[in-house]
């Protein structure tokens, strides 16, 4: 059975990552959602409320698992016997850290390989930072992230944090 992690900080998830996960599960049998933590990120949600919205956007995906990992990737990725690390990304800008942290697992741990997906055109302009910019502020996050965690997003907010 061929396993592939997408890892992410997914504070909150949108519906980039979403596309993603559905385009790169069809390169698999089975996909590993993985959230951890990046230590240049203060987090808006915490580790347990970001894989929650990320299985409630998942829950029809039976094929899709999620879970939550602390310390480094390249140590999550071997205690799950995993090989392939997906990774999106929308633009140029993206590929310098994301070459790094490629280069720097696969030091920690040769057997890696990091495959980049490049995000729906549609999405390119899309960041959780940018959602949660919109709903701290009351703007229509509609279509940005999946409809079934719309609500929790807002009441994150809301609560003024
Ligand atoms: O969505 P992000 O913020 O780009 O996700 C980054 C994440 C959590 C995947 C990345 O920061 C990570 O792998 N963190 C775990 C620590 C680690 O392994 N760092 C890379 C080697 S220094």
């Amino acid at each position: 059975m061929k396993t592939c992690i997408y890892p992410g900080s997914f504070d909150p998830v949108t519906n980039g990552h979403i596309d993603i996960i559905h385009r790169s599960s069809m390169l698999c049998d089975k996909l590993i959602v993985a959230v951890g933590n990046n230590i240049n990120k203060k987090y808006s949600f915490s580790l347990e409320e970001r894989v929650e919205l990320l299985n409630i956007a998942l829950k029809d995906c039976p094929y899709i698992e999620v879970a939550g990992f602390s310390g480094l990737l390249a140590d999550f990725v071997r205690e799950k016997g995993v090989r392939i690390i997906i990774k999106g990304l929308r633009a140029v800008s993206d590929f310098e850290y994301e070459f790094q942290m490629a280069l720097l697992n696969k030091k920690l741990n040769p057997n890696i390989e990091t495959l980049f997906m490049m995000s729906n055109v549609n999405y390119t302009y899309l960041s959780s930072s940018a959602v949660k910019e919109l709903a701290r502020n009351g703007g229509d996050i509609g279509g940005l992230v999946p409809d079934c965690i719309k609500d929790k997003v807002y009441e994150k907010f809301r609560m003024g944090i």
